[in-house]
């Protein structure tokens, strides 16, 4: 997310009486992003000393706030990874399912550069060998 994002947020929860209204919060957010990136959520929680597990209640509870829930993908783009990577980015850009469904993103580096390219997704890093593995894995996953 980019750090004009996060400087209009920081903004608004500045402005807020009561900090902890996770609601406004997250409903800003849908209104900025369409949807509720993982990373947005960590950032929320750091930021406000809210509990993850009731943010993830709120999102639950309102459906405006739940309809358009996106995973975040990051792609290596880092030193090894390169090329391989930003092909993949692209691809997937231009995937209209997969770009409806994930946040897509990049990362420099996963710590695996030698099995790359990589993907981070939900807390795992996974190699994949090509952009059909990948789609395939994407579509599997849903
Ligand atoms: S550069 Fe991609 S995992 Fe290190």
């Amino acid at each position: 997310m980019n750090e004009d994002f996060y400087n209009k947020l920081n903004k608004f929860i500045e402005n807020l009486p009561d900090k902890k209204n996770d609601y406004k919060i997250l409903t800003f957010v849908m209104e900025e992003l369409d949807c509720i990136p993982e990373e947005v959520k960590e950032y929320i929680c750091k930021k406000t000393d809210i509990f993850p597990f009731t943010l993830e209640g709120t999102i639950k509870f309102y459906p405006k706030l739940n309809k358009n829930s996106k995973k975040t993908l990051k792609i290596c783009t880092g030193r090894v990874c390169g090329k391989r990577g930003e092909e993949l980015l692209k691809r997937l850009k231009d995937d209209e399912i997969i770009s409806q469904k994930y946040i897509l993103d990049e990362v420099k580096c996963l710590g695996q550069c030698q099995k790359g390219p990589n993907i981070y997704l939900e807390n795992e890093v996974y190699n994949i060998k090509n952009i059909e593995e990948l789609i395939r894995f994407l579509r599997e996953k849903e």
